[in-house]
Formats: C-alpha cells, structure tokens, sequence
C-alpha cells in the first residue's frame, strides 16, 4: 500500500484539536441544561463528531442522517437525497447539526429543513469548515471551527475520491495536483 507522505498541510492535529476543545466548551455552555442531540451528516463528520463529544460533561445524544447530493453536474438545481434516516425522536430537543464543511448550503439547507418536520425546540448547525464562497442555498453555521477560502481539500473526515478522510490533519491539493500516495483507479 502506497505511504502517504504529509504535504500541504493546511491544518495540523493539534490546530484542528484546539480549536474543537474551544467549540465543545461554547456548545457545552450555550445548552446548559438543554436537551442536546448532534445529528451528524455522514460521511464527512465522522472524525470531527468524535472529537467534538470526547470533551462533554453534561448528557447528550447523537445520532446520524445520511445525505447525497448531486451538485451542477448532475442537475442545475442540485438535489439532494436521504439515503439514513435519523433514528432518534427530536420532537421538543434542541438539534446541533454537525458537519464537516459548509460549501454551497444545499446539504445543511436540506438537512435543517429536513430536520423541522420532526418538531425539535431548535436546530443550529456546528461546521469544522465554512468555505468563504457564494451559497447556493442561505445557510448560518452557528458555530463554526476554521474558516477557509474556495481550495481542494481533504482528510479528517473529507476525502479525495473516497479515500484519505481517516488522516489527522486537513491537507489542500492544487489544481491538478493528486494526493500524496494516490492510487489510481482500475
Ligand atoms: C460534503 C460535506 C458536506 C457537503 C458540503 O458531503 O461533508 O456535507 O458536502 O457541501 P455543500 O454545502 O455544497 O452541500 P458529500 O456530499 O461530499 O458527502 P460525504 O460527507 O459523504 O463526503
């Protein structure tokens, strides 16, 4: 199996675990006494899910929706499709919808609409990333790790063509480039 050999690294470990000990203790204490569930969008949250709960002293649940999404190749208009439904009852909780990143709105647009129809008390949104890009669809994470301008980036959590989102830091790839250690696809 090819190595992966760190490079362009755009955050390390220790960034991205310093920053989420800061989110944790701002959510911890915004819900205060609240009836707190993290929805997680797979696949992309996963890792920053894990982190994020890790530093928690008071209850909580989550849980995980699955969503695809066909951006302007596919459709002009984008859809989006439900592909897990959440398996918790949020009717009366207060919702924190978690995500890795926030690019063109459509995914966490539906997913907080989607979210609504089950009567929660609220529903915000947690992202690592905010792209600063143009949103296709209005959407306001309301807590938010790293803002990033309109690059290619992948790892903990986000990949490249469906690999690398196990590594520790967020690495970003230039036009052109291929990560380090690729494998090309039959
Ligand atoms: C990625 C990411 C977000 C979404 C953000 O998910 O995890 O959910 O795109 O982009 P948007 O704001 O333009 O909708 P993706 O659909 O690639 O699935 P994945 O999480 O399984 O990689």
């Amino acid at each position: 199996m090819n190595k992966i050999e760190i490079e362009n690294v755009l955050f390390s470990p220790e960034e991205i675990r310093d920053r989420i000990v800061q989110m944790t203790g701002a959510i911890e204490n915004d819900y205060r006494h609240q009836d707190l569930v993290l929805v997680a969008v797979l696949k992309g949250s996963v890792l920053f899910l894990a982190d994020l709960v890790r530093g928690f002293s008071c209850p909580l649940a989550f849980d995980f929706i699955g969503v695809s999404s066909y951006g302007y190749s596919r459709t002009s208009l984008g859809v989006v499709n439900l592909e897990k439904e959440i398996s918790i009852n949020i009717r009366g909780k207060d919702v924190l919808v978690v995500d890795d990143i926030l690019d063109s709105g459509r995914t966490l647009g539906w997913v907080k609409e989607h979210l609504q129809k089950f009567g929660p008390r609220s529903v915000k949104i947690c992202v690592l990333l905010e792209k600063e890009v143009e949103r296709v669809i209005e959407v306001k994470a309301d807590y938010v790790g790293f803002k990033i301008p309109n690059v290619f980036i992948y790892g903990y959590g986000l990949d490249y063509r469906d690999r690398y989102r196990h590594l520790p830091y967020i690495a970003k790839l230039e036009e052109g480039e291929v990560p380090p250690g690729d494998i090309v696809d039959e």
